[in-house]
């Protein structure tokens, strides 16, 4: 199975090219999965279809999904319900189910929860992974450290707490460590899954601007400084000219950081998408599939 994440700012047109990449790799004869992260999902919208929680067909090959964060969180809690009484009886710290999925970085959590049952199930040859706005990769990355830890610290005063537990309710403090190690084999799985190029391909969208040429860079050096390659840029709403002085200025100062990109990122394939002067959804996306894999520009 082949990961594709889109990583980028909100609305520099991932969830497009989500849509465009899973389309095209559906057409090359690929059984293909677009995965929507994104709370806010858009992929319903950019493909036309009226997709649910449960893979929906979309095409000849190609599948969406957007998964319900609610419902997720509802479904995480009771799969994690040990854990998180423990955390309240340690802690005092109490979530409840409803507000536990708009916690930061909480929602990455949930999703990697129900990726790691695609990825496992491995009913797809390419899953497309349209993300939520920028960093929020690193969630995904750090979780491993992060469970480790918490296990750590479980297993280091599993003589004390697990005792506690377990005088509180026969088999609970035992149920808490079985529940941590869980979550920490799944974070696991899913980072070595990311971190290994032979599986995952990310591709950072951006637009040429001055800020967001600084904060993609940035974007990159940290999911890079984890282990993870970005294998791709995607130059998203290049401007043709059209003859008039204002596009001739955008267009030369557009110019100026995609040679800048070129430069930085000599090291990755780099592709160019134009502006097609009106939203991007339905048949269009054929044009944005073809404008990104056809000649070769990003491979998959
Ligand atoms: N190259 C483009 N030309 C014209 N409109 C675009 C282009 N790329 C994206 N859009 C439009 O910009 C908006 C944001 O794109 P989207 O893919 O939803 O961004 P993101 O997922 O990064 O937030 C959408 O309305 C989309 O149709
Ligand atoms: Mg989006």
């Amino acid at each position: 199975m082949r990961l594709v994440y889109m990583a980028g700012k909100g609305g520099v047109g991932k969830s497009v090219c989500s849509a465009a990449t899973g389309l095209w790799a559906s057409e090359q004869g690929k059984k293909t999965l677009a995965f929507s992260m994104d709370p806010a999902h858009s992929l319903s919208d950019i493909l036309e279809a009226d997709i649910g929680d449960q893979p929906t067909p979309i095409a000849e090959n190609l599948y969406a999904v957007e998964p319900d964060l609610a419902a997720e969180a509802e479904k995480f809690y009771a799969a994690y319900r040990s854990l998180f009484r423990a955390l309240f009886e340690m802690f005092q710290f109490e979530v409840r189910p409803a507000d536990f999925g708009v916690l930061p970085g909480v929602g990455e959590l949930i999703f990697m929860d129900r990726l790691y049952d695609v990825y496992m199930e491995g009913d797809y040859e390419v899953v497309v992974i349209d993300s939520a706005p920028t960093a929020l990769v690193l969630p995904l990355l750090k979780l491993p450290e992060v469970t480790t830890g918490v296990v750590t610290r479980l297993l280091g005063m599993k003589s004390r707490w697990t005792g506690i537990f377990n005088m509180l309710e026969p088999g609970f403090g035992d149920s808490v460590v079985k529940e941590v190690r869980r979550l920490r084999t799944k974070a696991e799985t899913m980072r070595n899954a990311l971190i290994d190029p032979e599986i995952t391909t990310i591709s950072v969208v951006m637009i040429p601007e001055k800020a967001a040429v600084l904060e993609s860079e940035r974007l990159i050096k940290t999911v890079e400084a984890h282990g993870v390659t970005v294998d791709s840029i995607i130059v998203n709403h290049v401007m043709a000219p059209c003859g008039c002085d204002y596009c001739s200025r955008r267009v030369a100062s557009q110019k100026g950081y995609i040679e800048e990109i070129k430069t930085k990122f000599a090291n990755k394939q780099i592709a160019l998408l134009p502006s097609y002067g009106e939203e991007v959804k339905g048949a269009g996306l054929a044009q944005v599939a073809r404008d990104l894999y056809e000649r070769g520009q990003v491979r998959i």
